[in-house]
């Protein structure tokens, strides 16, 4: 019980240890960096797992690095002029621990960090117009059934930069916020009436249930996020952070197109725009999940082979080729792309037109997707199989720093696959 790792009198992971006696046993400041066997010694050795602990100030975080195991603060509360801190260790591991102190005026009066860095704008407007990067953001505030996560990366979406400019400015939530939709993270907060996540579980989630009427106003770009537990699902285990966090709006949005136009195993299908965030997921899910028989997709000429590695079975070069002058026709067509009169030409009899963006033709037909926790669990076993990749424009990840950057680039219409941002630190 005798055990600690302290630093010049402000960072502390101790037991039921004085702080005098701690601090005996104190070394550099600022931030500890150590071998996590000995942190976990100590930590064992204090029986520290779920046990609290007095120390002159609270943690705003520890990390393990380069090791499956995580340990990371549960709760510090001020008592007087000390805090309190509970720390719990889920598993045990080698590697390099960091362990964050907060800023001590501060520490006696918080529990967890109330404020954090991220990306926001004030007024609708061109990215490098509005976004701001800023350091104290305040924590979003966690509802009964909501998660606080911290955002290991996230994802940018078309509905992110059109939302920014004020194209749904109706039904938007109050500004300012912080935009983005994707989250891949670890659960660091559950609120009182959250029953199927823990703290540590890592996670993914499109963050807004309804992505144009009132979305989340503190979305994804920052170093915390508030998820309601039903838009959740646990990472899937083979997924990277980045990786996991391309995924949520488009497959979810690929996954309700799908199911709203009833496709049946042996159904032919065709997907314009198939080399987007939407259209290259759309191919897998249409022949890997729902067992389509034949699905063809539009794409230009250099992203061909592209189409064919993700199970395409015929690709047409929009560019030299007009997909509606051709004889086959389809049982179920996804737009992406806003050619709804083009597609309306080519379905079936009987058969459905999904169109997500553009002018709407009859019989087709649009919806907004809805984030939803459950339906994003069904498609893990698809996605841990590998039957489902993920696919992330080359130019990414971009870094944290350069969300303007990735917008500018989302905006040209271009990526191929999702523009992902990470690590978000
Ligand atoms: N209703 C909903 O709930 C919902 C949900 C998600 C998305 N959406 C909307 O659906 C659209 C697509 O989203 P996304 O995330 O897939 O967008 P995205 O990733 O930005 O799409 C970019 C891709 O579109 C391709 N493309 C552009 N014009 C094309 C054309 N005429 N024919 C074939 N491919 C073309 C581009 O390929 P090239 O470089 O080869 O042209 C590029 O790879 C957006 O308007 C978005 O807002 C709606």
């Amino acid at each position: 019980m005798n055990a600690a790792v302290m630093t010049s009198g402000a960072l502390c992971l101790c037991g039921q240890v004085p702080i005098a006696q701690a601090s005996a046993r104190a070394s550099v400041g600022g931030s500890e960096k150590g071998r996590v066997p000995a942190l976990l010694r100590a930590v064992d050795g204090a029986s520290l797992v779920s046990k609290s602990s007095s120390c002159r100030s609270s943690y705003l975080g520890v990390q393990v690095k380069e090791t499956q195991r995580s340990a990371r603060m549960r709760k510090s509360t001020a008592s007087g002029g000390s805090a309190r801190a509970e720390i719990y260790i889920e598993e045990a591991g080698s590697g390099t621990a960091v362990i964050y102190r907060e800023d001590e005026e501060k520490s006696s009066e918080s529990s967890g960090p109330t404020t954090m860095k991220g990306w926001t704008y004030s007024e609708y407007g061109a990215a490098k117009d509005v976004l701001k990067f800023e350091d104290s953001i305040p924590v979003p505030e966690v509802k009964p059934d909501e998660v606080l996560v911290e955002v290991k990366a996230a994802a940018l979406n078309p509905v992110d930069g059109k939302r920014r400019i004020g194209k749904f400015k109706a039904t938007d939530s109050e500004l300012p916020h912080v935009p983005g939709y994707d989250v891949a993270g670890v659960v660091v907060k559950v609120g009182s009436d959250v029953t199927k996540f823990k703290e540590g579980d890592e996670i993914y989630a499109n963050v807004s249930e309804a992505a144009l009427n009132q979305p989340r106003q503190y979305g994804s770009l920052a170093q915390y996020t508030a998820v309601q537990e039903k838009l959740l699902a646990i990472k899937p285990k083979n997924l990277s952070f980045a990786e996991a966090a391309s995924l949520p709006l488009a497959i979810e949005t690929a996954q309700e197109a799908f199911d709203r136009a009833n496709l049946k195993e042996g159904q032919t299908v065709l997907i314009t725009g198939g080399a987007g965030g939407v259209g290259s997921l759309a191919i897998q899910l249409a022949k890997n999940v729902y067992g389509a028989s034949h699905v063809a997709t539009t794409a230009s000429t250099g992203k061909l082979n592209f189409m064919k590695s993700l199970g395409a079975d015929k690709v047409i070069d929009y560019k030299n080729e007009k997909f509606e002058e051709l004889s086959d026709k389809y049982d179920v067509v996804l737009d992406t792309v806003g050619e709804c009169s083009k597609c309306v030409k080519v379905v079936k009899e009987g058969g459905a037109v999904i169109a997500l963006t553009g002018a709407l033709e009859p019989p087709g037909v649009r919806f907004v997707v809805t984030s939803n926790g459950d339906n994003l669990a069904k498609l893990t076993p698809y996605l841990e199989s590998g039957k489902v990749k993920p696919v992330i424009d080359s130019k990414g990840p971009f870094k944290f720093s350069q969300v303007v950057e990735a917008f500018e680039y989302l905006e040209t219409g271009r990526a191929t696959g999702k523009i992902v941002i990470g690590p978000v630190e």
